[in-house]
């Protein structure tokens, strides 16, 4: 008998991706076989990269890996699930902070979509505070931001920042 694949969706804003992030996709490949990153278009923040941006940003990162692909959502993370009849989302929980949002999260899409479970993965000590919006921070003013993103996205950053000012 053929063994079902199991293909977990991690969901996000990635304005950019970040070592952190990567992290994350990288342990749900330990225990998941595929891995969809989910890049959310439909977001209230205001983003610097547009969805196709990202999405092909994300995916020079993971080119060599088969088993990662990456899709942009508009609307509801729960109806892209649906629609792919894929029920495991995947987040990261760093500080303390964020148990409270992500916990509302997971219960309300489970509301939404009662099949669907949320996997939680512990990033790695050093991407426990980091967020794209301090990455974007400081490569806007100037500063080094390699220690938190591969170099694609500094040079998209850089690039992005110069095309603004
Ligand atoms: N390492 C480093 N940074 C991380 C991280 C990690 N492992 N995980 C998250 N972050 C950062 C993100 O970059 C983000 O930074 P920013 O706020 O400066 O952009 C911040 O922490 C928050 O991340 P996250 O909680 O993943 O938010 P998000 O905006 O990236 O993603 C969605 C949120 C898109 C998953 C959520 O809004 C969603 O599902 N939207 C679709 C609409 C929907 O279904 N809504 C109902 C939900 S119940």
């Amino acid at each position: 008998m053929k063994k079902k694949e199991r293909i977990g969706v991690y969901p996000g804003t990635f304005d950019p991706i970040t070592y952190g992030h990567i992290d994350v996709v990288r342990k749900s490949l330990s225990i998941l076989d595929r891995v969809v990153i989910a890049v959310a278009s439909d977001t209230p923040k205001r983003c610097i990269f547009t969805p196709e941006e990202r999405r092909k940003m994300i995916q020079g990162i993971f080119k060599a890996d088969a088993r990662v692909s990456v899709e942009i959502f508009p609307g509801l993370l729960v109806d892209f699930l649906r629609e792919r009849q894929l029920k495991i989302i995947i987040r990261g929980l760093r500080a303390v902070s964020d148990f409270e949002y992500e916990f509302q999260m997971a219960t309300t899409n489970q509301v939404m979509f009662p099949s669907v479970e949320t996997i939680f993965f512990v990033p790695r000590a050093e991407f426990f505070y980091m967020s794209s919006s301090l990455v974007k921070e400081i490569a806007r003013l100037g500063g080094t931001v390699s220690a938190f993103v591969p170099d694609s996205v500094e040079r998209a950053l850089k690039l992005k920042y110069s095309q603004t000012k």
